[in-house]
């Protein structure tokens, strides 16, 4: 089922999450070239192309990526645009300096999945790359399980083979309502393979 056909995206809030905002306002990601895995209707990537970013964005949504072409088009922003799998052939793009993924690798409740996401994000990065991520934070260990919440031991264990952690900080989502929603911000560089 394609949740964005169904309009049923609880995460797409319309506009940038304030934790990439504020990794770019902490000069923690500059302007480069970069890909956002599990883009959705595009609201980050549109505001990674106007502060200058070059950007390619990928979903396995149809839907999502026709409303991200639309946004871009409003926004009067180039940027590129796939339906895509991840997890599948890499994508069209060169070498990326950064990799962004807001939900797509929390999507995944597996360790073997979530290391994929970490892989296949190395795999897209040239020397010295930078992944950064927003995924949802389990707190305590024996709290909810499943899809959506990570500890930062899943984090860091899915990242570690492929990235040097160079911040791991509790966060929370911009959501919708203003309510709070635990996130993992996590940026690593990619290791010397
Ligand atoms: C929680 S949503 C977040 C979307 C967007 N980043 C946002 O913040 O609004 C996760 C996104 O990842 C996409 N996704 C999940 N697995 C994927 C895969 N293997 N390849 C491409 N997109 C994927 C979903 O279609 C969905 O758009």
């Amino acid at each position: 089922m394609d949740r964005y056909a169904e309009g049923d995206t609880p995460w797409d809030i319309g506009r940038a999450d304030g934790n990439l905002v504020r990794m770019a306002e902490r000069g923690a990601i500059l302007p480069c070239a970069v890909l956002e895995a599990g883009c959705g209707t595009g609201a980050d990537a549109v505001w990674l192309a106007e502060q200058g970013f070059t950007v390619s964005g990928l979903d396995e949504s149809a839907a999502a990526i026709r409303l991200a072409r639309e946004r871009a088009g409003r926004a009067g922003v180039t940027a590129r645009f796939f339906v895509w799998d991840f997890l599948g052939d890499p994508p069209p793009v060169p070498p990326q300096d950064l990799v962004y993924d807001r939900g797509l690798f929390h999507s995944y409740s597996g360790h073997a999945d979530r290391r994929a996401v970490a892989r296949k994000a190395a795999a897209c990065l040239g020397p010295d790359g930078k992944w950064l991520l927003v995924c949802g934070r389990k707190d305590a260990p024996g709290g909810a399980p499943g899809v959506c919440r990570c500890t930062a031991l899943e984090v860091v264990a899915a990242a570690e083979p492929y990235f040097d952690t160079l911040l791991l900080e509790a966060a929370f989502f911009s959501t919708k309502d203003g309510g709070d929603s635990p996130a993992w911000l996590y940026l690593g560089k990619k290791r010397a393979s």
